[in-house]
């Protein structure tokens, strides 16, 4: 296995990802964790050296063992893991003042390529992103330069007699388009076969999470998504029936929804779960409020004292599971205490672990949202729940824009249901990012038959989106939308008119709240 040992740069998970994507096994350990006896415990057949944000320069800037120099496997250091490379081996690194380079940059090499290369500057450079402030300003004994840019003398440099390589840029990022396959001839060159899989992650993670909890009991939040789901199903089977999943029906659920996620939880994996069936509690708080944040928040406070509420029953339990992914981690560390504008005020669980004096299990947060979709995949999930569209917090609250009545929910509801079937009959669903119904505040006159209606508006709204920031509008043909607009007016009694919703994000959010 390769170690990658983390100096707190904001990317380090994606050199984990690239490697993954390369069926490579690796963990990332935070350099104060990396001690001799650990070393000796893990016994890496290669060693990653992260980016960070210290300086080399500073007395206290972190610094690996120097036994990792000894352990005769290749080592690859990036960025601030080149410049203490340098710094340990012998070279000298300079604070930057006037060097920084933020950015796109292209480096180009000699003629004669080293095997890291392979592949690389067939087209005579290689276009690479550079974030640092420092620089080497002189190599290590040993080092030879392999690509310059204009101001990296040192971009790729190597001791090919130790298979040390360092670099200036960051492989790991989209900006490097040809990153991949430099980490690819890495583990190549340190005798990886790429024959790890998503199984060894499953292994791997039930490992973990036993060694984490012990014989203590935990408690996850169920929402019925992807996520969350994944969570529990792997947390049950790494420590089966010491897992309670509290599952919170808040009454702003989807068509069957809540029958669906207790079957599949309670019955067919065997799960102990709370079904916490709190419609009415929730429905009677929103009852004439029609404020987009009031309603919000409204939910997300009731939540938050409704699942303690279920959560106590459990008796003892100290961990909270979550199914909080990589780019949430990412986010919550990048935005936090920034001067931003709030747009919504997201529905989610975060405070409440500290409330409720529990610790957090959180075994996906090393993924990515595709690779939670795999992991689901080798728990056995079915596909078609693995694939199914993001669904908010706050439900069909969002989606009710003015008041919510039950009345409107169970038009909604139905509507909803004839919309995705029509989707999923057509072969779309997979191209969507995200589809449903908003049921409009208003009523509109029709005529059905021989006679007067007087029905509610439903707006249809279908998006594209790789991360749901930005969004365009789902291009339907025309004969989809009317053969969906006849069919909603026909088979769901409360609604006489249909649009669709053209709008891209920005300037519009995909919820219409
Ligand atoms: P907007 O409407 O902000 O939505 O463009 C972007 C994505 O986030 C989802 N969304 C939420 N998810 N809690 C969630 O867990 C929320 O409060 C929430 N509000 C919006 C939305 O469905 C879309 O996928």
């Amino acid at each position: 296995r390769l170690l990658i040992i983390d100096f707190g740069s904001q990317v380090t998970q994606l050199i984990a990802r690239r490697l993954r994507e390369l069926n490579v096994y690796c963990e990332i350990h935070p350099f104060q964790s990396v001690t001799e006896a650990f070393l000796k415990d893990f016994a890496p057949r290669a060693i990653i050296l992260s980016g960070g944000p210290a300086s080399v320069t500073d007395p206290g800037a972190p610094r690996p063992p120097k036994a990792i120099f000894t352990l005769g496997v290749p080592i690859l250091g990036i960025c601030y893991g080149q410049q203490v490379m340098m710094d340990m081996l012998g070279g000298k690194v300079v604070r930057g003042e006037g060097t920084a380079e933020f950015g796109r940059a292209y480096v180009t090499a000699p003629d004669e390529r080293i095997d890291l290369l392979t592949g690389w500057f067939l087209d005579g450079r290689e276009q690479v992103w550079m974030s640092h402030g420092d620089h080497v300003s002189e190599i290590a004994p040993g080092f030879t330069v392999h690509g310059t840019s204009p101001n990296a003398p040192y971009a790729i440099t190597a001791d090919l007699n130790r298979n040390f390589f360092a670099v200036q840029f960051h492989p790991e990022v989209h900006h490097t388009p040809n990153g991949k396959t430099l980490y690819e001839n890495f583990v190549r060159l340190a005798g990886f076969t790429g024959d790890w899989t998503m199984a060894g992650y499953r292994d791997e993670a039930i490992r973990k999470i036993r060694e984490q909890v012990g014989d203590a009991k935990v408690i996850c939040g169920l929402s019925g998504g992807v996520d969350s789901s994944v969570a529990a199903v792997l947390i049950h089977e790494a420590i089966g029936d010491q897992l309670t999943c509290v599952f919170v029906d808040h009454g702003l659920l989807r068509q069957n929804e809540a029958t669906e996620v207790v079957a599949m939880f309670r019955d067919h994996y065997n799960i102990p779960l709370i079904h916490a069936d709190e419609a009415d509690l929730f429905l009677d708080a929103l009852d004439g409020v029609s404020d987009p944040e009031t309603k919000r928040k409204t939910i997300g406070k009731l939540f938050i004292d409704v699942f303690q509420k279920h959560a106590a029953e459990v008796g003892g339990a100290e961990f909270l599971a979550q199914g909080t992914l990589y780019p949430d981690v990412i986010e919550s560390v990048s935005f936090s205490g920034g001067p931003s504008v709030t747009i919504k005020s997201h529905h989610n669980v975060g405070g409440l672990p500290e409330k409720m004096g529990l610790k957090l299990v959180e075994p996906l947060r090393e993924l990515f949202k595709d690779e939670v979709r795999a992991l689901g995949h080798e728990l056995g999930l079915p596909a078609s729940f693995i694939g199914r569209h993001p669904f908010p917090g706050p439900g069909l609250a969002i989606r009710c824009p003015g008041e919510i009545t039950r009345d409107k929910l169970a038009i909604l509801r139905k509507a909803d249901a004839v919309y995705i079937d029509q989707i999923r009959r057509h072969g779309l669903y997979d191209e969507i990012w995200q589809a449903f119904v908003a049921i409009l505040p208003v009523r509109t006159v029709g005529v059905m038959g021989d006679g007067r209606t007087y029905d509610y508006a439903c707006a249809l709204r279908a998006v594209t989106s790789v991360d749901g920031m930005t969004a365009d509008y789902y291009p339907f043909t025309h004969d989809f939308l009317g053969e969906t607009a006849t069919r909603i007016i026909n088979e769901v009694e409360g609604i006489n008119r249909v649009t669709y919703d053209i709008t891209s994000k920005p300037p519009g959010t995909i919820e219409w709240e």
